[in-house]
């Protein structure tokens, strides 16, 4: 875990640029240009090749890249058995752990953990999970991720409905200090409708990387 643990602002809309789509040659340099791009946040996508059909990175390279920001690590485990790993990635430097829903039989168990580890719990939706996955974990979560593409790679197109399913969520955690993060197929084409809908972290990879100007793609995702 980082000195940088995040504070929850109702009034704020972070971005999350998932180095996913960074170059993976040169990750402590990406680093420096989010933070000077005005980054919130940075979203670290973790594969196992189970969960979903992709294999990225681990903790070692995590705490590799702890030493090149100071920014919070939201760290997305699209992982089988994510239980097995959890201190790791605390250790690593992730500040927020999400797990997915899909993958933790005993959730409450495991979203404790995170906590108890001292780091904020978050859970992911794949897009065919309904929002009532989480109806009684409420008090044991800070992050409600919802998944716009089926997760495992970048570059996909965003799926309409989840603009619904952010709206479900929002309903849900009403008043609580629940982080909503949206992730897949957003860019400032779309992310006014996510932050309507109640996103206030809002995940872009390729439209971050592959814009001509950063800084300028951030702000407009934050609106
Ligand atoms: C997908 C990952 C996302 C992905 C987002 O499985 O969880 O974080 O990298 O990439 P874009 O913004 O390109 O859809
Ligand atoms: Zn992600």
């Amino acid at each position: 875990m980082s000195a940088f643990s995040p504070v929850y602002n109702a009034h704020q809309t972070l971005v999350a640029p998932s180095i996913l789509s960074a170059d993976f040659a040169k990750l402590g340099e990406e680093l420096q240009r989010l933070e000077a791009a005005q980054a919130d946040w940075i979203h670290v996508d973790v594969m196992d090749g189970m969960f979903v059909p992709n294999l990225t990175l681990g903790p070692p390279i995590i705490k590799a890249l702890r030493k090149h920001s100071t920014l919070p690590f939201d760290v997305h485990l699209m992982i089988e058995q994510p239980d097995r790993y959890l201190a790791d990635f605390r250790d690593a430097g992730a500040d927020v752990i999400t797990v997915h829903a899909e993958a933790c039989p005993h959730l409450h168990r495991t979203l404790s953990e995170i906590r108890r580890l001292g780091c904020k719990a978050g859970v992911s939706l794949n897009p065919a999970t309904p929002v009532s996955a989480i109806e009684n974990v409420l008090d044991a979560l800070d992050l409600v991720l919802v998944m716009s593409v089926n997760p495992g790679f970048g570059g996909q197109t965003f799926i309409p409905q989840s603009l619904n399913k952010l709206a479900q969520v929002k309903a849900l955690i009403a008043e609580r200090p629940i982080f909503l993060e949206v992730d897949g197929g957003v860019s400032p084409k779309n992310a006014a409708e996510v932050r309507a809908a109640g996103a206030n972290v809002i995940v872009a990879g390729s439209a971050v990387f592959k814009a001509e100007d950063m800084p300028a793609t951030i702000q407009a995702l934050k609106g």
